[in-house]
């Protein structure tokens, strides 16, 4: 077994033992832990959020706070403090359904949001980089001044621009690699903080 299998099992079992929706948990409690991105009674969105792993960790860190998780997949929750919208990001009237149902500007914006991977790298990197750049698009009316967002990207060739663009927009900014996140895979997380607006 390679060593990147091996550690997909691991989390995929801790996960079943945790009960946790998904080993992508990880990845995210791994951040939280060196970043502290998430506080109590923060509004959260989670773009992304099928099957439901980073609902049920935001969930815990913001207790009184909200989360919303987007997903063109259904998900099903029983936590109080999470809402779901089922829409495509792309759709047209996307952005007015997700200020519908937020209750004021959000504290973080997480997205783990990733394309259909067709294993073409290059196509892979570009469709995630849109996807990126969509929720971009959205934070002048969701993320409140000072915020945070943190960002699933593929590395690639339209990486370091796309860091630079967004970086101008917050105080600071850094890519991580949680452990949980398979050492063969081209995905990282660009956590940035302090949102100029
Ligand atoms: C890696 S999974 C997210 C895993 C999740 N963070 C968890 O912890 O369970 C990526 C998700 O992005 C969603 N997605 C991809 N493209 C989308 C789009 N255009 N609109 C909405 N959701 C999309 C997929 O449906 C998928 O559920």
């Amino acid at each position: 077994m390679r060593l990147s299998e091996a550690k997909r099992d691991h989390y995929r079992k801790l996960a079943k033992e945790e009960g946790y929706s998904s080993r992508a948990s990880y990845k995210l409690i791994q951040i939280q832990t060196k970043y502290r991105m998430l506080r109590p009674n923060n509004c959260v969105i989670d773009f992304g959020c099928a099957p439901g792993g980073w609902l049920e960790v935001a969930s815990k860190e913001v207790g009184d706070g909200r989360v919303i998780g987007i997903d063109k997949k259904p998900v099903k929750t029983q936590l109080e403090n999470v809402k779901i919208l089922t829409i495509d990001v792309f759709d047209s009237d996307a952005e007015s359904k997700i200020l519908a149902i937020l209750p004021r500007k959000a504290d973080v914006v997480l997205s783990d949001l990733a394309p259909n991977i067709s294993g073409v790298w290059e196509v892979d990197h570009a469709k995630q980089i849109d996807l990126c750049r969509r929720v971009i698009e959205f934070l002048p009316r969701i993320l409140t001044r000072g915020g945070s967002i943190l960002l699933k990207v593929f590395e690639g060739p339209h990486l370091k621009e796309f860091v630079n663009q967004v970086g101008k927009s917050f105080g600071y900014v850094n890519i991580a690699k949680p452990p949980a996140s398979r050492t063969a895979s081209s995905e990282l997380y660009m956590v940035c903080k302090n949102y100029l607006g």
